[in-house]
């Protein structure tokens, strides 16, 4: 079996990420890249902090992380897990991102909140909220 890594991340937003607009072309560009280099995951925003969780082929989340870290739409990216995985939390999403609603918003600002703490409850949070409401790219 070829193998297979997660990784976590946290970061700020330097633009309002409330303007549509600019979810769309992040989630554009993952569906564009992201199936092509074998990438899944999903990604979340709250208080100002996105949440981006990504699995695939080492060789592919590095290139990933490359280009993400050089994009000024957010800073302070900081890792909060990477670990080779036995599968796939996210295998049916490019990139999905949870739409935020009042039944969502709490444990949405709740996973991007811990994830430095407990990073593998945040990754099973967004897990939870992609099953309930998720963009789909
Ligand atoms: C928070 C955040 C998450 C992103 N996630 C992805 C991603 O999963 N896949 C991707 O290809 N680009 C992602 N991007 C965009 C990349 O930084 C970069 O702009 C894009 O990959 C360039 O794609 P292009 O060469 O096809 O234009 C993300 C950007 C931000 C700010």
């Amino acid at each position: 079996m070829s193998q297979l890594e997660q990784l976590a991340y946290v970061s700020r937003a330097t633009v309002p990420m409330d303007a549509l607009v600019n979810i769309a072309e992040i989630l554009a560009a993952s569906q564009r890249n992201n199936w092509r280099d074998g990438i899944t995951g999903a990604l979340a925003y709250a208080d100002g902090e996105f949440l981006q969780v990504v699995e695939g082929p080492p060789e592919a989340v590095k290139r990933l992380l490359a280009r993400v870290s050089a994009d000024a739409r957010h800073a302070d990216l900081e890792i909060v897990s990477r670990e080779t995985a036995a599968r796939r939390q996210f295998p049916d999403w490019s990139m999905a991102m949870p739409r935020l609603s009042p039944e969502s918003e709490p444990l949405m600002r709740e996973a991007v909140r811990a994830a430095r703490s407990d990073p593998r409850k945040a990754v099973a949070d967004l897990r939870r909220l992609t099953e309930i409401d998720a963009l789909h790219t």
